[in-house]
């Protein structure tokens, strides 16, 4: 008896596909980010420290890292980003680009064109250059002055997982060490911050264990045609990032907004059954939320909460319960939920989660 093993097959290392083969490299992905960050970041925060006018340029799941960048670059660095996708970034922000300026991309691949293009007009214009990259001596690393690592180790499945989250590691990591230089936020919070940080993996460790709960959910939900997905402030790009993952995958049309905005527009499209998911953590946004998952059930809306507070069970149809953690960290833990369901969708809808229709890896054409 003799069993087949093909090299894809062992690749996968016994998952079905490469994707949830990655959503569980996780924890040990956003390890090796910390590990592989600790010694550097320092020296480039001091490196970027001067400067006042700062922007995101990227694309795709990397522009959701970089909205996130965004926050926590306000929270704890006190700076004011701009973040554009990088095919936008040069009809409106070519004039405002100087030595006095600079540019933090973030790109997986390091191929992305339009990015490339955004780095490469930046760099004419005199302004500092920051590469977040995951694949080490792609063109981005060679265009940019300065280079973080995500050290996700390579990533096939077409939706990006691991090196997501891995990118928003290297961000919590680099406000961190920016508001240290700056000596925007007290010494004590950043050192729980950090070590807070350090205990994510685990965070991430609980949250895989809800895999088998989300594919059940997920075949309750296979047939529905529109999802919605809600957070305020810094779970917003959670939001956008869940709807993206979903689309990409599942084919299935999905938004996501802050929640904020649902009274003026989507609230419209809510009826009988249609699935809101929200991400309700503890903390400053949680009661606003809490209105929000009430006026969406108020339309019939199936509510799908994350959090970690007792009280959404009375509001939601399903509870995905979550760790109690630091609102900053969210984004990274969040995440991995909204990563599982839309796989299973994918799967349960008969399509291949590593190679969705019309979508490349690395899009290298503007
Ligand atoms: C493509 C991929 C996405 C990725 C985006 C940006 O659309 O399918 O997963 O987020 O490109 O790629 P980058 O390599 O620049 O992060």
């Amino acid at each position: 008896y003799e069993v087949e093993w093909t090299l894809e097959m062992a690749e996968k290392a016994g998952y079905p596909h490469f994707m949830l083969k990655e959503i569980y490299e996780q924890p040990r992905a956003i390890r090796d980010a910390i590990h592989g960050n600790a010694g550097v970041i320092e020296d480039v925060a001091k490196e970027i420290a001067k400067y006042d006018k700062i922007f995101f340029v990227a694309m795709g799941t990397s522009y959701h890292a970089a909205l996130v960048g965004k926050y926590l670059l306000q929270r704890l660095a006190k700076k004011v980003p701009i973040v554009e996708e990088a095919s936008e970034f040069r009809y409106e922000m070519e004039d405002l680009i100087d030595e006095n300026t600079l540019v933090i991309a973030i790109t997986q691949s390091g191929e992305t064109a339009d990015t490339l293009a955004a780095m490469k007009l930046a760099k004419a214009r005199g302004a500092k250059v920051l590469a977040i990259v995951n694949v080490v001596g792609s063109m981005a690393t060679r265009i940019a002055d300065l280079t973080l690592y995500t050290h996700a180790g390579p990533e096939i499945g077409v939706a990006a997982t691991k090196t997501y989250t891995t990118q928003l590691t290297v961000l919590t990591m680099l406000a961190t060490a920016l508001a240290r230089v700056l000596g925007t936020a007290s010494e004590e919070y950043l050192n729980e911050l950090e070590s807070k940080l350090k205990e994510v993996p685990e965070l991430v460790e609980k949250v895989l264990k809800h895999d088998g709960a989300l594919r059940e959910l997920a075949e309750e939900l296979k047939e529905k045609r529109d999802f919605f997905y809600i957070g305020r402030s810094i779970g917003v790009p959670t939001a956008l990032e869940g709807a993206l993952k979903l689309k990409e995958i599942s084919y299935i049309h999905a938004e996501g907004l802050s929640a904020g905005e649902l009274k003026h527009g989507p609230l419209a499209l809510l009826e009988n059954g249609v699935p809101v998911v929200a991400i309700a953590p503890s903390g400053k946004t949680f009661d606003k939320m809490v209105s929000n998952i009430e006026e969406s059930k108020a339309r019939g809306a199936y509510i799908i909460a994350l959090g970690d507070n007792e009280s959404l069970k009375r509001v939601s149809d399903v509870l995905i319960e979550m760790p109690p953690m630091d609102e900053l960290l969210t984004p990274i833990v969040y995440v991995v939920p909204l990563q599982i369901l839309a796989y299973h969708l994918a799967v349960l809808r008969g399509n291949d989660p590593d190679k969705p229709r019309n979508l490349a890896k690395s899009v290298t054409v503007e």
